[in-house]
């Protein structure tokens, strides 16, 4: 049981008319209360890689090989916080509506449990009294109604596109935390893209480096920033982590199986 993966990707290859490589030969497994990251720069395929898992792929672009198997419920926080809502709907019934779906409750309960997750993830109490749309909150507070639309769901494996990019430094931060700290209650695995790999490796303990639809390095985080094999890794390390952060990178083993500490 211990070794059995919850997400399992094998030799993924997802394509286009255009292009049968845009993602080729992925393979990573993610098990029980695990985090991994996935990084690369700007369209080498993270979010296509991502959104296959969940079965959300763009129209025109289709799995022509491997296999994906996904043991448990999946969900997924995307980039961008306000195109992720409807604007013209009240965002704690948005909450309430995905409850209801996902959770196969009552809307009054579900009511009330979009009520709890607002008070979860630090949710301001004007919220629950008043119908706010999305316009109304700042950036950081639909991000974290993003996050809970997506814990709404319940999830085994939470998929992280790129969650705090839109968002100003103090703010990422405060969101990366609440994940975190949701990660300890709540003890979902996570799959975290993103171009930022300070974030990666202070939160995940295994990292998967992609270029051009393809992971071309794996390993364990630390080594793997230590010691990159590939030249693309170095130049991603070189260019986008500042030394003075890797002296304070966290212990990634301490979120590593949060469910099994
Ligand atoms: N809807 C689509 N139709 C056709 N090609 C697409 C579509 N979405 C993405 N692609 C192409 O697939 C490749 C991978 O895109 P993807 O969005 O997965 O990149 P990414 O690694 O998430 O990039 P970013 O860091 O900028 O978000 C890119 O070449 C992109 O142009
Ligand atoms: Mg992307």
């Amino acid at each position: 049981m211990a070794n059995h993966p919850l997400l399992h990707l094998e030799n993924v290859t997802l394509a286009s008319r255009f292009n049968p490589s845009l993602v080729s030969d992925v393979s990573f497994q993610v098990h029980a209360g695990e985090s991994i990251g996935l990084i690369g720069e700007s369209g080498s395929g993270k979010s296509l890689t991502l959104r296959s898992i969940l079965g959300l792929l763009p129209s025109g672009i289709e799995q022509t090989d491997g296999r994906i198997q996904l043991n448990g419920r999946g969900a997924m926080i995307f980039q961008d916080p306000i195109r992720a809502l409807d604007p013209l709907y009240p965002v704690v019934k948005q909450l309430a509506e995905v409850v209801h779906y996902r959770q196969q409750v009552s809307r009054k309960a579900s009511h009330v449990i979009a009520l709890e997750l607002l008070e979860l993830l630090g949710l301001p109490d004007s919220l629950r009294q008043k119908d706010r749309y999305p316009h109304q909150l700042s950036g950081g507070q639909c991000q974290r109604i993003v996050i809970a639309l997506a814990l709404a769901c319940k999830p085994d494996v939470l998929l992280c596109d790129e969650p705090t990019t839109a968002l100003d430094v103090t703010v990422q931060r405060q969101i990366l935390e609440l994940i975190v700290r949701l990660q300890k209650e709540l003890g979902y695995a996570m799959v975290f893209v993103t171009h930022n790999l300070a974030v990666t490796s202070s939160l995940c303990s295994r990292l998967y480096v992609m270029k051009e639809g393809r992971l071309v390095e794996e390993g364990e985080t630390l080594p793997l920033l230590q010691n990159p094999q590939h030249p693309y890794t170095r130049m991603l390390i070189d260019s986008v982590l500042p030394l003075p952060e890797l002296s304070e990178l966290s212990e990634p083993n301490e979120l590593k199986r949060g469910a099994d500490a």
